[in-house]
C-alpha cells in the first residue's frame, strides 16, 4: 500500500520530464526522492523544546521587543481533523477549533498564550504577521495578521450546497500591547479574492499581501498541480481596508474591504516575508518548486493598488515554506551573517503520504541564503516562471540545520535570534527557532552562524 501514491507522482514527474528534462532535474533536487534524511548533531544543551507551542504554522520576530509570535492549534490531532491547506476536511465540527496566538521569549523559551479579546473563534490557525501599530511608539503595540481557515457554513450548513467551498478561509487582525496578555480583536477580513490564503505580509494596519497558495483545493487536479512546477495557477493579493474598523461595527468580513492581484502566474505562492533591502522588499516562495522570489512592492499612485515586481529568485534543494529575514544585529566590517532563512521537507516526495499520519517521521532542512559578497547580477525576466537553472547567482545558500524528524515534524518557519559574541567566547552563534504546522512543539536549536 505505502509508496503507491509517490510511485504515482514520479511515473506523473518522469512523463512530464520527458516534455521538459530542466524541470525533471529540479523535480528530483527539490522533492528529495534519492535523498537520506539527515541529522544535525547538537551539544547537551543546545536544544530547547518551547512547552505549550502546538501546530504553529508560523513564527516571526518582532525586532523592537526581541519577542517572537506564533499562531498555534490547541491539540495535536487538529491538523488531522481539519486543515483545508492540506487538503484535511474531515471534522468540520467548529468546537474545536481553539486556535491560539502566543508569544515566545527567545531568552527563557517560554510561550505565554494571549487570551483573545472579543474574539470566541472558530480559529484554525495558518500565516501570521506582525507589525508596530504607528500610532504608538514603536515597540509599544503591534497589530497581528492572522490567517483562520474556518469551515464554510454554505457547505456545511442545514441547507448546504455540496458545490460551495468547504473552507471558508478569513484574516482576522488584533491588536497587542507589548508585554499584556491580551490581544484585542479588531475584525474579520474577507474578499472573494481571498480564497487559499497561506501566508500574510502587511506594510500598515490597512494594507497587506497574503498568497493564494493553490487554485484547487482537493483532488487529483490539486496533486498535480503541486508537482508540476510549471502549473503557475497562483496568485498574491493585496488588500486595502477603508480603515481598520471594529468588530462592533457588525457591518461584515467585506466591509471597506478592497483587493487586486499583486503578483499571479507563478507556481505554489505559500510563504511571505520581510525582505532586508528596506520596507517594500517583499519576500514569497513558490513552495514545492524550491523557489524564492525577492520582489518590490510597487504602488500606483492614482488607484492605491499595489502590485509586487520580482527582482530576483533564489532556488533552494528542497520545498520551502515560510521565508524570514536575519538582520545580524552584532554584524562588522568583516562579518555579517544577515540572510535569508526557509526550510521544508527534506522528503517532500512522501508529504501526501506522511500528512495524514498519526505517527510519522516527516524529516526537514533549514536552509540559509546570504548575498554573495562583491558582485551584483541583473537577472532576466527568464527567470519569472521558475524554471530556469542558475537562478539567485547573487546569492549562496548553505544548509543551516537538519533534522530526520525526531526532534520535529514538519518545519514551516524558521527565525534565527543572535547571541550576544560576548556570551559564547567570540563565536557568532544564533539560536534557530523552528516550528511546523504538524510539530507537538516549536523547538530552538543553538547553531554557528
Ligand atoms: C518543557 O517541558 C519539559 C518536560 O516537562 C522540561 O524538561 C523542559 O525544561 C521544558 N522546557 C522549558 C523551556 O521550560
Ligand atoms: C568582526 O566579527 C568577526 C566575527 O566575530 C571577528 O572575527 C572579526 O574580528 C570582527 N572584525 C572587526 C573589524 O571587528
Amino acid at each position: 500500500m505505502a509508496g503507491r501514491l509517490s510511485i504515482a507522482i514520479v511515473l506523473l514527474a518522469v512523463l512530464l520530464g520527458y516534455v521538459y528534462n530542466v524541470f525533471l532535474q529540479r523535480f528530483i533536487q527539490v522533492s528529495g526522492i534519492f535523498r537520506e534524511p539527515g541529522s544535525t548533531e547538537l551539544a547537551p544543551g543546545e536544544f530547547v523544546v518551547v512547552n505549550g507551542t502546538i501546530g504553529c504554522e508560523d513564527l516571526h520576530l518582532h525586532e523592537p521587543s526581541g519577542l517572537l509570535f506564533t499562531a498555534c492549534e490547541d491539540d495535536v490531532a487538529s491538523r488531522r481533523k481539519w486543515f483545508p491547506p492540506i487538503e484535511h476536511f474531515a471534522n468540520p465540527s467548529t468546537e474545536r477549533m481553539k486556535g491560539k496566538l502566543e508569544v515566545i521569549d527567545p531568552k527563557t523559551f517560554e510561550a505565554k498564550v494571549l487570551e483573545l479579546e472579543g474574539f470566541s473563534g472558530p480559529f484554525v490557525t495558518h500565516g501570521i504577521d506582525v507589525i508596530d501599530d504607528p500610532d504608538r511608539p514603536q515597540g509599544e503595540a503591534v497589530y497581528i495578521f492572522a490567517v483562520n481557515h474556518k469551515p464554510n457554513p454554505e457547505h456545511y450548513g442545514e441547507n448546504g450546497d455540496a458545490k460551495a467551498p468547504k473552507s471558508h478561509s478569513v484574516v482576522e487582525l488584533f491588536h497587542h500591547a507589548i508585554g499584556s496578555s491580551t490581544a484585542r480583536h479588531v475584525r474579520t477580513i474577507w474578499h472573494p479574492l481571498i480564497v487559499t490564503p497561506n501566508d500574510i505580509f502587511a506594510e500598515s494596519p490597512t494594507s497587506f499581501f497574503v498568497t493564494n497558495d493553490y487554485y484547487y483545493t482537493e483532488g487529483l487536479l490539486r496533486t498535480i498541480e503541486t508537482v508540476f512546477s510549471m502549473a503557475g495557477w497562483t496568485n498574491v493579493v493585496h488588500v486595502r481596508l477603508e480603515n481598520p474598523g471594529s468588530a462592533e461595527d457588525g457591518d461584515g468580513d467585506s466591509a471597506g474591504v478592497h483587493a487586486s492581484i499583486a503578483l499571479e502566474k507563478l507556481h505554489n505562492l505559500n510563504g511571505l516575508g520581510h525582505g532586508g533591502g528596506g520596507q517594500g522588499e517583499i519576500l514569497v516562495t513558490s513552495c514545492s518548486s524550491g523557489l524564492l522570489h525577492v520582489g518590490e512592492v510597487v504602488g500606483e499612485a492614482d488607484t492605491g493598488k499595489k502590485v509586487i515586481r520580482v527582482k530576483e529568485v533564489i532556488e533552494f534543494a528542497s520545498p520551502v515554506d515560510n521565508p524570514s529575514y536575519f538582520r545580524d544585529p552584532y554584524a562588522n566590517g568583516t562579518f555579517d551573517a544577515s540572510g535569508i532563512v526557509s526550510s521544508g521537507p527534506t522528503r517532500g516526495i512522501d508529504f501526501l503520504e506522511s500528512k495524514g499520519k498519526e505517527f510519522v517521521l516527516d524529516p526537514n532542512m533549514v536552509w540559509k541564503a546570504t548575498p554573495k559578497s562583491g558582485k551584483k547580477e541583473k537577472e532576466g525576466d527568464g527567470e519569472r516562471d521558475g524554471t530556469v537553472a542558475g537562478g539567485g547567482k547573487n546569492w549562496d545558500v548553505s544548509l543551516l540545520f537538519e533534522d530526520d524528524g525526531r526532534r520535529l515534524r514538519t518545519s514551516s518557519a524558521s527565525v534565527l535570534v543572535a547571541i550576544d559574541p560576548n556570551e559564547e567566547g567570540g563565536r557568532r552563534r544564533a539560536w534557530l527557532f523552528l516550528t511546523g504546522y504538524q510539530a507537538s512543539n516549536v523547538i530552538a536549536v543553538k547553531v554557528d552562524l
